[in-house]
């Protein structure tokens, strides 16, 4: 081998050295960037809030839910949004996942197409006008669905398993309770973050919870790591393992 043959060998081989750890380091940066999958390897659970944006209440939580590094999913009211857009800006920037409630929180069943659309469809294009993109949950007011909310959703329909129902005395101490109680692993738990109280309670079940050693995601992160695939029109409660 002449000595600019083994010049050039010398060369080819730095070259490849180089390609070589270059490309195992965009795998790798990949592979974190897949977040869902690599979750940890313990119980996990999905906080969910219905019925806002509240403008008060929402703002409080995402503070909350931010010192604790926590993501949640939150499905939205349509007419709720214009006045409180960056509000959702701020969720789906925050690493939140956002799901459609309908704009005026109706039951789904029994409407027609063009209803059915205007509650709908009306709320998904203005989430994805305001987000630019198109990745969003349904959960049916009152959890009622059927087989033409099934074929009109567009997306997977997200119900939950944990209900401590919030809404009706708005007592912190007793909701905490019972979703601590009830927590399981791969549970979705509903609250609904336009009452100051299921703020408050919100983030004591998450300080509970992390004792307990669960681990909060989202939705997609909670179907996703579980190896679940989430399809348009069908229904989901949990994913427990
Ligand atoms: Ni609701």
């Amino acid at each position: 081998m002449s000595q600019l043959q083994k010049r050039w060998m010398v060369v080819i081989l730095a070259v490849s050295i180089v390609c070589l750890t270059f490309s195992l380091g965009v795998r790798q940066s990949v592979l974190s960037v897949d977040a869902p999958t690599q979750l940890p390897q313990q119980k996990l659970i999905a906080l969910t809030f219905d019925d806002g944006p509240r403008r008060s209440t929402t703002t409080r939580l995402l503070d909350g839910l931010a010192e604790r590094g926590v993501k949640a999913t939150f499905f939205l009211i349509g007419r709720q949004i214009a006045d409180n857009a960056d509000v959702v800006e701020r969720m789906d920037r925050e690493g939140h996942q956002i799901g459609i409630h309908t704009f005026d929180h109706v039951q789904l069943t029994d409407l027609n197409q063009t209803d059915f659309d205007a509650q709908v469809e009306s709320t998904r294009t203005l989430l994805k006008d305001l987000l630019g993109h198109n990745d969003f949950l349904l959960r049916p007011p009152y959890g009622k669905w059927d087989e033409g909310v099934k074929k009109r959703a567009g997306c997977p329909i997200i119900l939950w398993s944990i209900d401590p129902e919030d809404w009706d005395d708005k007592n912190t101490d007793r909701v905490v309770n019972m979703v601590v109680n009830q927590a399981r692993d791969g549970g979705i738990i509903l609250l609904h973050d336009i009452y100051p109280e299921s703020v408050d309670a919100a983030l004591q079940i998450v300080d509970k919870l992390h004792a307990q050693g669960y681990y909060f995601c989202t939705i997609d992160q909670l179907f996703a790591a579980r190896g679940l695939s989430l399809d348009p029109g069908e229904v989901y409660w949990n994913a427990y393992p």
